[in-house]
């Protein structure tokens, strides 16, 4: 009898065309101000290249339920139905208001991992979180104080606490955390959206970043659980409700508010694929260029079974844009 395959190949290869295509047709609505037109455009790509994939995809991770989102739909068959059998989280825009206003940080995320072994968030739309890179795995604790955690992480990491970076969404939600930070030593990298590229900063060589603490989407978590798997770091994470209404709703359907989520609960398989193309300018990767002859994007493809993190710089004809968004180049 056949055996299903499991996915084997490096699918992230095959991934980067996903987020290059989402990339750029987001980026053709770069500071244009129009964050539903830019996710829309973005949609549209990513979706016309995903169903070009070989595997046979359900969407864990994507745009919302059916009735609300036409396309890229939680639960959606994905890709062109042939085996591996996977779970599939796509976020076109991390950033869709970064993209809007022109912003750097903005970037394009697909995560892909064997089939049931992603977290799926369902109506839990927030999430404490720690993350770190490789050399702090094993030092944080997302139910510790960020003062205790600092301390921790600065010992692994061998330096002093002022000299770490922590990356914090700017919220008023998170305005008691950036004052304990600051009041520990440490120098607070305020970023307006985007923390799964905060996140991934973390475990980025010379970004700054050595830890992302505050609450965050869950769907962001997840997904940048893949990235970390890949680049050996780790991410811990506490669902969180906006109101007492929100949280009975999800407990109902199961879900726990007190369970530490881990790397692995976030994302089960030590298999998994992660692609990234910068939208919008980034600490580790260049936004889309538009030139002459076309467009230049740069992409962060991980796989975590063989822990290869690639850059992969790519040029994309003028007319071949054209296939894949309707955007106008
Ligand atoms: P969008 O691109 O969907 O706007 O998300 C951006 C983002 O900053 C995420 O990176 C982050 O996890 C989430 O929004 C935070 O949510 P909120 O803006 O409600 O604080």
């Amino acid at each position: 009898m056949q055996q299903p395959s499991r996915p084997d190949r490096n699918i992230a290869l095959e991934l980067i065309r996903v987020t290059e295509a989402a990339a750029i047709a987001a980026a053709r609505w770069s500071g244009r101000g129009d964050k539903n037109a830019a996710d829309g455009a973005a949609v549209d790509a990513m979706r016309f290249v995903l169903g070009a994939v070989a595997m046979d995809g359900v969407v864990v991770i994507g745009e919302g339920e059916k009735d609300q989102a036409p396309m890229l739909y939680n639960g959606e068959r994905i890709g062109d139905g042939r085996d591996p059998k996977v779970d599939v989280a796509v976020d076109p825009i991390d950033g869709t208001t970064l993209t809007a206003m022109g912003r750097n940080g903005a970037v394009s995320v697909i995560a892909l991992s064997e089939a049931g072994t992603m977290f799926d968030p369902g109506p839990c739309f927030y999430m404490k979180k720690v993350a770190v890179g490789p050399r702090g795995r094993g030092s944080v604790d997302v139910n510790a104080s960020a003062t205790d955690n600092l301390n921790e992480l600065a010992k692994r990491l061998k330096k002093p606490v002022q000299e770490l970076g922590v990356v914090i969404l700017d919220r008023p939600r998170h305005d008691d955390l950036v004052a304990e930070v600051r009041e520990a030593g440490a120098r607070v990298l305020s970023i307006t959206d985007g923390d799964v590229a905060g996140a991934i900063a973390t475990g980025w060589p010379n970004s700054g970043a050595d830890v992302l603490f505050g609450i965050g989407g869950t769907p962001e978590g997840v997904i940048a659980a893949a990235a970390l798997k890949g680049l050996g770091g780790e991410i811990q994470g506490v669902l969180h409700a906006t109101s007492p209404e929100e949280r009975a709703r999800a407990e109902a359907l199961g879900y726990d508010f007190t369970k530490v989520l881990t790397t692995d609960d976030l994302v089960a398989s030590d298999n998994c694929f992660f692609s990234a193309t910068a939208i919008t300018d980034g600490d580790f990767l260049r936004g889309v260029r538009f030139h002459d002859f076309g467009a230049t994007t740069q992409s962060l493809v991980v796989r975590s079974r063989s822990g290869t993190v690639r850059t992969i710089e790519t040029f994309h004809r003028h007319d071949k844009l054209q296939e894949f968004t309707t955007a106008g180049f």
